[in-house]
């Protein structure tokens, strides 16, 4: 049999991390497979998928990336329940004959924090700021962990009451300035935004000093890996989680589906990838 072939499609897709993640595993668990980057066109990528679905691309599955996510799902034959609700798959397999179609950001979310902050999940009260697609994931996955509050802060206030109605009872939107009466109650602040990471983007008034001292502080971008947030709460002597964790296990189920392994998120691989950031 030939050796399974996964990828990572793209436009562009140097930039991608995942070749460096999936080849670590394979090599670390004498996997004989492989994993490429290919640049895909836009224009072109329907008839990739139809490819991949019919067995002439040689690939048993892959990631895509941007500007990929929403064609990808649109064009599965199955798509679990995160990729139904964001409209965005990353990760996809042939199974009975079928292309199928997952978007694991959540469950990178929630197996960082697992590996990070043992015991987060006994949180009940969330604050996540930002109303974006990687809130929704965010919402979603908390939600499922058995979060029954969840606050979603943002500067436009109309958006976050866009996710407050789309998922209901548990969620409620504020504006910014209402950080200060949410943190109070939050056993998990999550960062979504790109706030602070540039002089036009100052980090305004998050008041994390009004968390509860074992409250978790966990932040989705991890360039640079200590964010201006996390380095308020790290400050603050709070419980810190880096996003570097998500990206490595939002990684794991495309591995084990492809590879029929799951991989493991070891001190290793993390910096390893910590040396290219
Ligand atoms: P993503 O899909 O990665 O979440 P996005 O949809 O662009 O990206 O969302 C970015 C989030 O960061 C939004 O919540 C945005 O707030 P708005 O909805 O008000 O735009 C937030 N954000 C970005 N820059 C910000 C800034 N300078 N101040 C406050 N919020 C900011």
């Amino acid at each position: 049999m030939a050796k399974p072939l996964a990828f990572v499609a793209g436009f562009p897709v140097a930039h991608s991390r995942s070749p460096m993640i999936h080849r670590y595993w394979l090599e670390l668990y004498r996997i004989d497979g492989g994993y490429d980057a290919i640049e895909v066109r836009p224009e072109a990528f329907a008839q990739f998928l139809q490819d991949l679905a019919a067995g002439r691309t040689g690939f048993i599955g892959g990631n895509v990336t941007i500007p990929h996510k929403e064609a990808a799902f649109r064009m599965a034959d199955f798509a679990d329940e995160l990729a139904t609700e964001l409209g965005a798959s990353n990760t996809m397999w042939m199974e009975d004959g079928r292309l199928c179609a997952m978007n694991t950001d959540g469950y990178g979310f929630a197996a960082n924090l697992d590996q990070a902050a043992p015991g987060w999940k006994a949180g009940k009260t969330a604050a996540i700021l930002g109303a974006g697609g990687a809130s929704r994931a965010v919402i979603q996955t908390v939600r499922d962990s058995g979060f029954t509050t969840i606050h979603v802060v943002n500067r436009t206030l109309e958006r976050a009451r866009e996710l407050a109605d789309r998922f209901g009872d548990a969620v409620f939107a504020h504006p910014l300035p209402a950080l200060k009466e949410v943190v109070e109650q939050a056993d998990l602040f999550v960062n979504t935004t790109s706030l602070g990471m540039s002089g036009e983007n100052p980090l305004p008034p998050l008041y994390l000093d009004r968390l509860a001292a074992d409250a978790v502080v966990t932040d989705i971008v991890y360039v640079p890996l200590q964010t201006p947030v996390l380095e308020q709460a790290s400050k603050l002597g709070l419980r810190t989680v880096d996003g570097l964790g998500m990206l490595l296990h939002q990684a794991a189920p495309g591995f084990e589906k492809w590879f029929g392994k799951r991989p493991e998120v070891t001190e290793e691989l993390k910096a390893m990838i910590v040396k290219d950031l």
